[in-house]
């Protein structure tokens, strides 16, 4: 015991202290949630901002080998938005306060989906007086259309890397020149480059994936210094064909306790950067989200795409909240917040401090 406390207090984690502390079982959990839940009242505060999420559309180009709505997967009913349902959305978003919106959608490369969604940012920002933040989570696209959506007024891109073992992801990834390991990674560069506040990702308890991967998945959001990460357990879907592969997986309840151990590990070493409680974890825990704030998260993306779309998209299976129509959800996120001793920022665009900290220093 005396060592692991030693190595949660230490300035600096080695990749053998990440894999110790992320190992850490019974008291030791304890004192791992203990110290994270302090770092995260020290520089984040006890507040929580929202992010209302938009997934306006589950046609998908990519085929993933993990996820449910995978080109392949024929079981799927697609549906498509209107442009005039996502503006409804963004409207409800910004007359509820929420500071900020997510779109999000299956991967699509397309000239035509690129002007879609710089027409649609810009009545949004018209609708809301600019008041409202905008985040995209859109897949991998070509500079230039990252540049064009950057300059219609997203600030924000999510794009999870899903793992940062290149041979891992050639594992559940299909092996053409769309799944490529190194241009998802190029994107990541690309989109910071242009200015985007940058959110990454990866999957927790994934077939074949070991606690090595998960330390240097952590080290490499600190090497690439991102502004948000957005990770959750891996619940695999019975359509997919890494569901072959269920056998090597872990309990269901073991893969959410790393991924609160993911997320609390995360906050010691990156002390002031946005960390979102992703919604699979709710799939597992019906508390899973708040239980990931009080250890170290700050931004929740409660869903109001239109209730009538919710199911299908199903990204894995048990998917929450997919009955719901998006006022319900509000009602209900306040209760439950206020449980996991957090108050919720209304009204706010909820930059990451590690952005606008590493701006600053470039100007100086
Ligand atoms: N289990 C958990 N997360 C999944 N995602 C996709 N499929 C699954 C799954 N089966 C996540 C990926 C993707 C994000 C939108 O959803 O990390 O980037
Ligand atoms: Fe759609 Fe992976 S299956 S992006």
């Amino acid at each position: 015991m005396k060592r692991f406390e030693e190595i949660l207090n230490a300035a600096a984690f080695t990749h053998g202290d990440l894999v110790r502390l992320l190992k850490a079982e019974g008291e030791e959990i304890a004192l791992l949630f203990e110290k994270s839940t302090a770092v995260k009242a020290q520089h984040i505060g006890k507040r929580v901002w929202f992010r209302g999420l938009v997934e306006f559309s589950n046609i998908c180009e990519k085929d993933c080998l993990y996820c449910g709505i995978r080109h392949s997967n024929s079981h799927v009913k697609r549906y498509n938005l209107s442009d005039t349902q996502i503006l409804e959305a963004a409207r409800f978003a910004w007359e509820n306060r929420y500071g900020s919106l997510v779109l999000q959608s299956g991967e699509i490369m397309h000239p035509a989906f690129a002007d879609r969604i710089e027409h649609l940012l810009c009545e949004m920002k018209k609708l809301t007086k600019g008041e409202l933040g905008i985040t995209l989570s859109l897949g991998e696209q070509p500079h230039g259309v990252y540049q064009r959506w950057f300059a219609a007024g997203a600030h924000r891109y999510l794009l999870r890397l899903e793992t940062s073992n290149q041979e891992l992801y050639s594992k559940i990834h299909p092996e053409d020149d769309h799944h490529l390991f190194n241009r998802r990674k190029a994107c990541l560069e690309s989109l910071r480059s242009i200015g985007y506040q940058v959110g990454t990702g990866v999957m927790i308890g994934l077939p074949f994936q070991t606690y090595d991967d998960l330390a240097n998945d952590l080290l490499f959001f600190k090497e690439f210094d991102v502004d948000m990460v957005g990770m959750g357990p891996y619940i695999e879907h019975e359509d997919t064909p890494l569901y072959a592969s269920r056998n090597e997986l872990m309990p269901l309840q073991e893969r959410f306790k790393l991924a609160l151990k993911m997320i609390a590990v995360l906050r010691i070493l990156m002390k002031d950067i946005n960390i979102a409680a992703a919604t699979a974890l709710q799939a597992i825990d019906p508390m899973g989200r708040e239980k990931a704030v009080k250890i170290g998260a700050n931004i929740i993306m409660p869903n109001i795409t239109p209730g009538l779309y919710r199911n299908d998209y199903a990204l894995y299976q048990n998917k929450p909240c997919v009955d719901e129509e998006p006022a319900q959800c509000r009602g209900c996120l306040d209760a439950r917040i206020a449980l996991a001793d957090t108050e919720i920022a209304y009204g706010e665009w909820g930059d990451s401090k590690h952005f606008r900290q590493r701006a600053q220093r470039k100007r100086l």
